[in-house]
């Protein structure tokens, strides 16, 4: 393989649409699967979102279990219990159900019911064995994209660091995206969220290893942010289309990054999250214009077909830069437009753990999709800007 090779993996079926969940079990048929492992979170579960799921399962004549163990930011030792349900149970199917944190689980859990060993011993990209049992993913977010993705983020209970396992055979063999499902979520929620889709598709965009095909899945999933997020936020029981659109959108930015990766504002948020508990989404959601701030004179063309998409007043005159500039700034109104804050300084992240956080944002993967090289101290320098609310040009 040389570095002009490029992969892109997507999963083998994708179903959409408003109530798409009933069709759960004419697809378990064609797996020929009897009893599913669903695998979520408590809230999911109390909040009803499973219900549409379990009546489609039932009225396909089998028997399920439920692993409702999920938390936030998932750790090893989640994933292993979720494991051990899975074996309980005798299950032969994974139906990761909710948010990021449990199709992630259910990956991880995945790979554990057919390799032996402790699950951080598959960190890094290619390192599965045996293919895990057939998988369905279905989000109740409209965020993470972790349904389209061959990815698992699994923290380290020992040192609280995301490791983060990759391998095709993650894949789902169906993902189904429901925006019915989304609708239940509290509206931070929904903001953080879809501000994490807006980070997916903007760092796929200006990854250096973009394709056309990334690229234009995240042009398009940029302009449907920009769009439908404020309308989505504000969601009282009407508007179908906002959901539509933001779970489209989510599901495009994360086939987007699957294949193009992501970039400094993962690799930083990753550190924020798995330190202080900071939500995945609000941590994205605050560093992505500190991040694009510092990407800008690396790749000013990219800045500027983002303000479009964002919807700014630029034409063919604007000097790409300015053009850039505007897109920073879209960015930080819409952010504004969801409520969600201006600095880490608002969230439970410490000023004084700026140089550990940096240090190991060097070792995440996802920086190697960055388009301008960073260090250590540029990282630092990122991360004191958005503690401090500042930016250089702006
Ligand atoms: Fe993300």
């Amino acid at each position: 393989m040389t570095a002009t090779h490029q992969m892109w993996n997507v999963p083998n079926r994708m179903l959409f649409g408003w109530g798409a969940v009933t069709e759960l079990g004419a697809h378990l048929d064609e797996f020929g699967v009897e009893r599913p492992l669903i695998i979520t979170d408590e809230g999911v579960r109390a909040a009803g979102v499973l219900d549409p799921l379990l009546d489609a399962i039932e009225a396909s004549g089998r028997d399920y279990a439920i692993f409702d163990g999920v938390q936030p930011d998932p750790t090893d030792t989640v994933v292993h219990d979720a494991a051990a349900a899975y074996d309980e149970a005798d299950a032969d199917l994974v139906l990761g159900v909710g948010g990021g944190s449990s199709i992630d689980t259910a990956k991880a859990a995945s790979i554990l019911a057919t390799n032996d060993g402790h699950i951080l011993d598959f960190e890094g990209s290619g390192n599965v064995p045996n293919d895990p049992p057939p998988s369905v993913f279905v989000p109740t977010t409209s965020g993470t994209g972790s349904e389209v993705g061959h990815w698992t983020i699994v923290k380290d209970s020992e040192t609280s660091i995301k490791e983060e396992i990759g391998d095709v055979s993650l894949l789902a063999d169906l993902a189904i995206v429901d925006p019915q499902l989304t609708a239940s979520a509290p509206a931070p929620v929904k903001a953080a969220t879809g501000m994490d889709v807006l980070t997916h598709a903007i760092e796929a965009y200006v990854s250096i290893k973009a394709q056309s095909q990334t690229s234009a899945l995240a042009v398009d999933s940029i302009e449907k942010v920009g769009t439908y997020l404020p309308r989505a936020v504000e969601y009282r029981g009407t508007d179908r289309e906002a959901l539509s659109k933001m779970a489209r959108a989510s599901s495009q930015a994360g086939m987007a990054f699957n294949g193009a990766g992501l970039g400094a504002v993962h690799a930083l948020s990753h550190q924020v999250g798995g330190t202080f508990g900071v939500p995945h989404g609000l941590a994205n959601a605050i560093l992505l214009p500190y991040v694009m701030e510092y990407n800008l004179p690396q790749v000013p063309e990219k800045m500027a077909t983002i303000a479009d998409a964002l919807g700014e007043d630029v034409d063919p005159a604007t000097p790409s830069r300015v053009a850039g500039e505007r897109a920073v700034a879209a960015v930080r109104r819409l952010a504004s437009d969801v409520r969600i804050p201006e600095t880490l300084a608002a969230t439970a992240a410490e000023r004084d753990a700026i140089p550990q956080l940096a240090e190991q944002a060097m070792d995440d993967g996802s920086l190697t999709g960055n388009p301008r090289a960073t260090d250590a101290d540029d990282l630092a320098g990122i991360l004191e800007r958005a503690f401090d609310g500042e930016f250089v040009t702006l």
